[in-house]
């Protein structure tokens, strides 16, 4: 069964409600889901998962600490470990969404895949936003198995 990790930071639950919703999509494509937020999430999460969904809300224009904590302390334990590992990038933001372009560079300083659009979403996702949160999981699973 492909893995997928989830890692994501929120403060008021509207990007943690983006990631169940991304975890439900990768779970019903056939993954196994591990989601983890930013703080607590290992090295070795990374490098056991087949993909990686990495999620922020929008702080300032950039990612929340959380993701970047995450980011920042798994970086030298998996250098050239995770090369071309399929990846995808959620983000909730307030009205803005540049923090986007955050998480999008420093995935390519990892030399992730990107195997999907970026998904954005304003505030609390509802409607379609939930529905294109489930296809960017099924996405991030397909990728995963491959
Ligand atoms: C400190 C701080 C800075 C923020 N800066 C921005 C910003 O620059 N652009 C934007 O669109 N939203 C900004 N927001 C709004 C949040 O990104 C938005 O409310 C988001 O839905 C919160 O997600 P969460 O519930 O996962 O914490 C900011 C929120 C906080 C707390």
């Amino acid at each position: 069964m492909p893995k997928v990790l989830i890692v994501y930071c929120s403060i008021t639950g509207n990007t943690k409600a983006a990631a169940e919703a991304i975890a439900e999509g990768a779970q019903t494509a056939g993954a196994q889901v591990t989601i983890k937020e930013g703080t607590v999430a290992q090295p070795s999460d990374l490098l056991e998962c087949d993909a990686v969904a990495l999620g922020s809300y929008d702080a300032f224009s950039l990612m929340g600490g959380g993701l970047k904590d995450f980011l920042d302390r798994v970086y030298y334990p998996t250098q050239g470990q995770v090369t071309d590992k399929p990846y995808a990038a959620f983000l909730s933001h307030g009205g803005g969404g540049k923090a986007i372009k955050s998480i999008e560079s420093i995935a390519q300083s990892f030399k992730f895949k990107k195997v999907a659009e970026s998904v954005l979403v304003k505030g609390k996702p509802e409607g379609q936003d939930l529905n294109d949160l489930k296809a960017l999981g099924a996405k991030i699973a397909e990728a995963a198995g491959k």
